[in-house]
């Protein structure tokens, strides 16, 4: 890659945000925070960082001949960023599916902080507290900013229809806690001006930090994002790079993340996974999954094929 060249810069700014991450970590006052024995439950203490929050124990899923996924199994740990790259058809999107509850697996188990969530429905994953974004932005692109947040928030809202008839009341105070959420969430993602606007009418990289904002709606513990970079220009992906880390950092949610930019992904994640033709082929920090022969020769064939990486 040519010094200079835009995913250059991009990665030297992320670099600097990388390092002022490992600061905040380490930083006495978080140290602090984290040591006391009534800390905020949405930050994961220094022990659970590395107990295994998400097991993904030897899946496989198939459609008619097709094996998307084969015997895979990752743990996820506490509070990190994980990534999940792969060639095209990898199966990546399907493992995703399959913890979000869209896919049965045909074999294997997937355990939530030590629950059994392999048969769960979507909402009942969700309500669970895993939370995620889609490949191709799924809003509701005639409604605003603000409603699509709302809508994020359905499995947290407890008053339904009946419910809101006979309790008026209760139900008003409950919209007004939900709207609050919301509007912090809209602080956070810098869509002030935006709240009002239809989502269908905006930038293709704003239509995915709403989507980032509807699955952060529902205050997950865990986020899956599939390619949230995918079809942005280099700001819009320093932007989503960083929102990303605020994200793990400052509200303490695990991130899984699966994401083609290499820089990106390098950059900004504790640990890679590697699948190929459903397979996991290989695990490690960055700087190892970059070394390993198995990955080259993947993203080697894969180019031969003429399929992106
Ligand atoms: N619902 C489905 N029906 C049939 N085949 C599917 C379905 N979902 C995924 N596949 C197949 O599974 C394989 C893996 O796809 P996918 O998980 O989307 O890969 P990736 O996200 O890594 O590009 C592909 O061959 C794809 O065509
Ligand atoms: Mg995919």
């Amino acid at each position: 890659m040519a010094p200079g060249c835009p995913q250059r810069s991009l990665l030297r700014r992320l670099h600097v945000t990388r390092a002022r991450r490992m600061t905040a970590v380490t930083s006495p006052a978080r140290v602090a925070a984290t040591a006391s024995p009534v800390s905020d439950p949405a930050q994961p203490l220094p022990h659970q960082e590395t107990k295994v929050q998400l097991s993904i124990d030897r899946v496989s899923k198939r459609f008619g001949g097709v094996t998307a996924v084969e015997d895979v199994s990752i743990d996820v740990p506490h509070g990190g960023i994980l990534s999940i790259i792969g060639p095209n058809g990898a199966g990546k999107t399907s493992l995703l599916n399959m913890i979000s509850g869209f896919y049965t697996p045909d074999n294997g188990r997937i355990t939530l902080e030590g629950r059994d969530i392999t048969r769960r429905r979507p909402h009942q994953v969700a309500a669970l507290g895993i939370a995620r974004t889609f490949q191709n932005i799924a809003l509701f692109s005639g409604l605003t900013v603000l409603d699509n947040l709302m809508l994020g928030r359905h499995v947290r809202m407890r008053s339904g229809v009946l419910r809101s008839v006979i309790y008026w009341g209760l139900a008003q105070r409950e919209e007004i806690a939900h709207r609050e959420v919301c509007e912090e969430l809209i602080d956070f993602l810098k869509l002030q001006d935006l709240r009002k606007q239809p989502t269908g009418a905006l930038a293709y990289g704003l239509r995915k930090r709403v989507e980032l904002g509807r699955a952060l709606a529902l205050e997950p513990r865990i986020i899956l994002l599939d390619e949230p970079m995918g079809g942005m220009n280099q700001d819009e992906k320093e932007d989503m790079a960083r929102y990303i880390l605020d994200v793990n950092q400052e509200r303490g949610i695990t991130v899984v993340l699966i994401e083609h930019d290499m820089g990106v992904v390098m950059d900004i994640s504790d640990r890679v996974i590697v699948l190929d033709r459903g397979r996991k082929i290989a695990e490690g920090s960055p700087a190892e999954v970059q070394r390993s022969p198995a990955v080259i020769a993947a993203y080697l064939g894969a180019k031969k094929g003429k399929q992106s990486p």
